[in-house]
């Protein structure tokens, strides 16, 4: 089968929610992807950001192969052992929790929504605030909490009582709060948003302002988590703790597995037998995969490898900057970089898709590059020089049509 017949069986029998790349990927492995008629590329945003260690990084194909062969689903009813230690495994690198298991990160949202209702429910609190550009995925809680419009449009009527607040102004975060506030949910870095950082002073302040009001404050780890700012999670970059995390994306390594991460000191009498559920949530075959994630993590060092590969492609991507004038400003954390452009981004992926290598655009104009955090020196080095002769190339035919 070729590229082109793909094609044809999309355009008959998948619903057309995505926009296309026509590009059939069939095998991958660590950072590099390989299409069905045999081309390479280097992936500098793996899967959504879902393959953060790469693609079929062995020690999850391992776990997923042992498991495979034991038992691969059990209801949620019955003890699971990977699912236990894998929250114990969250609690440790994160704070005493207890978690969640579910399937992505729009359920880890809609289960913190849920907790974040129950627990204000008697006091009649139920408004979230979120922040303008956020994204915090599709299903109706999750899309209503996102803070775009565009996202939201043509779905009513909302679920009520989300309103929307300027990232790094807590000014406008308190000018939301009232009486009915229950929760604040962001994202430390906004991905979707534009690869915009929530400053350390802005968390600061928000889990003051949240603790002064009785306020839950959330954080959506689904893109930030597990290493992917040289953190294991982005808030341990300033000194707060939140009382809810969500994550999903690469915490399975491929496999699809969410969680909301409940504080401890939230106790557990607030979603209790009953209230919420998921019968694929944590099963073996994904807690098994999410286990070996944070296991990789560890004996790879590869906390410390998103940090100084961070730091090499953030330089890097500055010195383009001062060559190309079409670059406005770099933003990110470790291995999540923006590179926020003067024209429109769709042009730049396509040119750099051409020359073997895959990022994203975001917000029209803004480059996200999300290497997987075993990046190596080569394969930066690699990528920056096709953004660089991609870049040059546009310079190029500016100055014909001028
Ligand atoms: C920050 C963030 N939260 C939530 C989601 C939704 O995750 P999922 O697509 O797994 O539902 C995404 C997806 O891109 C995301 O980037």
């Amino acid at each position: 089968m070729k590229t082109r017949q793909v094609q044809q069986l999309y355009q008959q029998y998948i619903l057309p929610t995505y926009t296309q790349i026509p590009l059939c990927l069939v095998k991958g492995k660590g950072a590099r992807v390989w299409d069905l008629e045999g081309r390479e590329y280097l992936d500098f945003f793996p899967g959504w950001a879902v393959s953060g260690l790469g693609h079929c990084h062995p020690a999850v194909v391992n776990a997923i192969k042992t498991q495979s062969r034991k038992i691969l689903h059990i209801s949620n009813n019955f003890l699971n052992l990977k699912q236990a230690r894998l929250a114990e495994m969250i609690s440790k690198k994160a704070f005493p929790a207890r978690v969640f298991f579910c399937n992505s990160g729009a359920e880890a949202a809609e289960a913190g929504i849920k907790f974040a209702r129950r627990y204000g429910h008697a006091a009649g609190r139920y408004e979230m605030i979120t922040m303008k550009k956020s994204f915090h995925g599709r299903t109706l809680g999750a899309m209503t909490a996102t803070g775009q419009e565009r996202i939201r449009s043509g779905f009513g009527p909302l679920p009520e009582g989300f309103r929307y607040a300027e990232l790094n102004d807590l000014e406008s975060v308190r000018r939301q709060v009232t009486e009915k506030t229950i929760a604040v949910f962001l994202e430390p870095v906004l991905g979707e948003g534009g690869v915009q950082v929530a400053t350390a002073d802005f968390m600061r302040g928000l889990r003051k302002l949240c603790d002064e009001n009785n306020m839950l404050l959330m954080l959506d780890e689904v893109q930030t988590g597990m290493g992917r700012t040289g953190k294991m999670f982005a808030y341990q970059h300033s000194d707060i703790e939140p009382d809810l995390m969500t994550l999903a994306k690469s915490l399975g390594g491929g496999v699809p597995i969410g969680a909301l991460v409940v504080h401890e000191k939230l106790g557990s009498a607030v979603l209790t037998p009953g209230t919420h559920g998921s019968t694929y949530g944590g099963n073996p075959l994904a807690a098994s995969a999410a286990l070996a994630v944070f296991d990789a993590i560890r004996k790879e060092g590869l906390l410390k490898n998103a940090q100084v590969m961070g730091q090499l492609l953030a330089e890097g991507l500055e010195e383009l900057k001062s060559r190309h004038a079409v670059i406005e400003e770099i933003r990110g954390l470790g291995l999540m970089r923006g590179v926020a452009l003067k024209i429109p981004g769709g042009p730049v992926v396509d040119k750099a898709r051409a020359k073997g290598l895959l990022i994203n655009c975001t917000q029209e104009t803004v480059l996200r590059i999300m290497p997987p955090i075993n990046v190596t020196r080569k394969q930066i080095v690699q990528a920056l020089k096709i953004l660089e002769e991609v870049l040059c190339g546009i310079q190029e035919d500016a100055a014909v049509r001028v």
